[in-house]
């Protein structure tokens, strides 16, 4: 996977911006607040996940303008080919020129990892966080996961509002039963599909975190479904998640929500035996959520045949030089984009093209 040509108008501050990166490391620097993120952000776009860091339009928008729109021409599945995204109330995509029911169905199509700040919240933060993580990562190698998820979604909203109106009993409480047996099937589905995935990642990550700490520490991560059913089948955790609907009926009807299900998931990571978001420290919280995402890109290459393209966005200058080496030796032969304020230090280690960002637009480009 290699992205050719990237350009966007009106996307945040990037008003008129292109670029043609080079194979292997594209380093972008600049001050701060010049638009590397929003580079990073558009690229990801591409995956047909949502931006990594907002879910409303209006603010892809250049401010003053009606719309936004970038493309690419990128290099996958062994052929040239080209995206296209524009975004106004609706977001429409293209891909090769047709048009795509929904952007969403570029997933699959542009394999890319994108590692930032906020990759810590994986370790650090909450079950929603982590969910977060999943969701993304399992859609980007399962296509279908997005839409099973969205609908598992939309029909546990439909459920919820239900129990709203049941609270202040205005509807019939049989009713449930259609949300709750729709929730258990797509709710099964989600979670054999999550656990066959976080097992995948558990082997990966634990063998490059051996790498990363030079084996003297252990990484143990592990799928906790809300709805437990160890090992089971999409049909037995369909049946465990129907049945913890049901004995929760009550409860949830009380509570106006709906307690029980893969919307309450969680993820497991553990060094030498403790939970890394709360005994870990900052450098031992920073290795675990770096195996992951490197994890994570080693999947992708597994499953799309080729690698991923890496977008770390202000990550380098967080890593100790020995972790920087590691991720460079990871990414040998992939391309990256790397983006950073003081590119000096990563200069001497990186050999690649190197762009210069200055108020959305390109101020230089050298090449090695
Ligand atoms: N919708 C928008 N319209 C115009 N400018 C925007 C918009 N959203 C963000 N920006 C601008 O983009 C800049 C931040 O870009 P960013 O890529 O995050 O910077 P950095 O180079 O530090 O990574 C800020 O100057 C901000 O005002
Ligand atoms: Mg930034």
């Amino acid at each position: 996977m290699r992205i050719d040509r990237f350009q966007a108008e009106n996307f945040r501050n990037l008003a008129a911006f292109a670029f043609k990166p080079g194979g292997g490391v594209n380093l972008i620097h600049g001050e701060n607040g010049q638009g590397k993120t929003n580079i990073i952000e558009a690229l990801w776009m591409f995956t047909g996940c949502q931006s990594f860091r907002t879910h409303r339009s209006g603010e892809l928008i250049a401010r003053g303008a009606a719309f936004a729109k970038i493309e690419t021409d990128f290099f996958a599945k062994g052929r040239p080919q080209n995206a296209r995204i524009r975004i106004e109330n609706k977001r429409e995509a293209f891909l090769n020129g047709v048009a795509q029911r929904t952007p969403r169905n570029l997933l699959g199509e542009f394999p890319a990892v994108v590692f930032s700040p906020d990759s810590l919240s994986i370790v650090k933060d909450g079950p929603a966080e982590k969910r977060r993580f999943m969701d993304i990562a399992v859609s980007q190698i399962k296509p279908v996961y997005a839409a099973v998820l969205s609908r598992y979604l939309k029909t546990l909203a439909q459920r919820n509002a239900l129990l709203k109106m049941l609270a202040e009993r205005r509807q019939d409480p049989r009713l449930l039963a259609a949300y709750d047996e729709q929730l258990a099937l797509l709710g099964g589905r989600l979670s054999v599909y999550r656990h066959e995935y976080v097992e995948r990642l558990a082997e990966k990550a634990a063998g490059i975190h051996r790498g990363i700490s030079a084996g003297s520490e252990e990484l143990k991560v592990r799928y906790l479904p809300c709805v437990r059913c160890e090992g089971g089948t999409q049909q037995q955790y369909a049946e465990a998640i129907a049945a913890a609907l049901f004995k929760n009926r009550e409860a949830d009807i009380r509570r106006q929500a709906t307690s029980p299900g893969p919307h309450k998931d969680d993820l497991q990571v553990c060094i030498n035996g403790s939970c890394a978001r709360s005994y870990g420290s900052q450098g031992q919280q920073r290795s675990c959520a770096l195996a992951l995402k490197l994890g994570e890109a080693a999947i992708i290459e597994e499953s799309a045949g080729e690698p991923p393209v890496a977008l770390l966005d202000d990550v380098m200058s967080e890593l100790d030089a020995g972790r920087q080496a590691y991720v460079f030796g990871a990414f040998e032969h992939w391309q990256v984009f790397i983006t950073c304020c003081d590119p000096s230090a990563l200069l001497r280690a990186a050999k690649g093209a190197d762009f210069e960002i200055r108020a959305g637009t390109l101020a230089r480009q050298e090449e090695d």
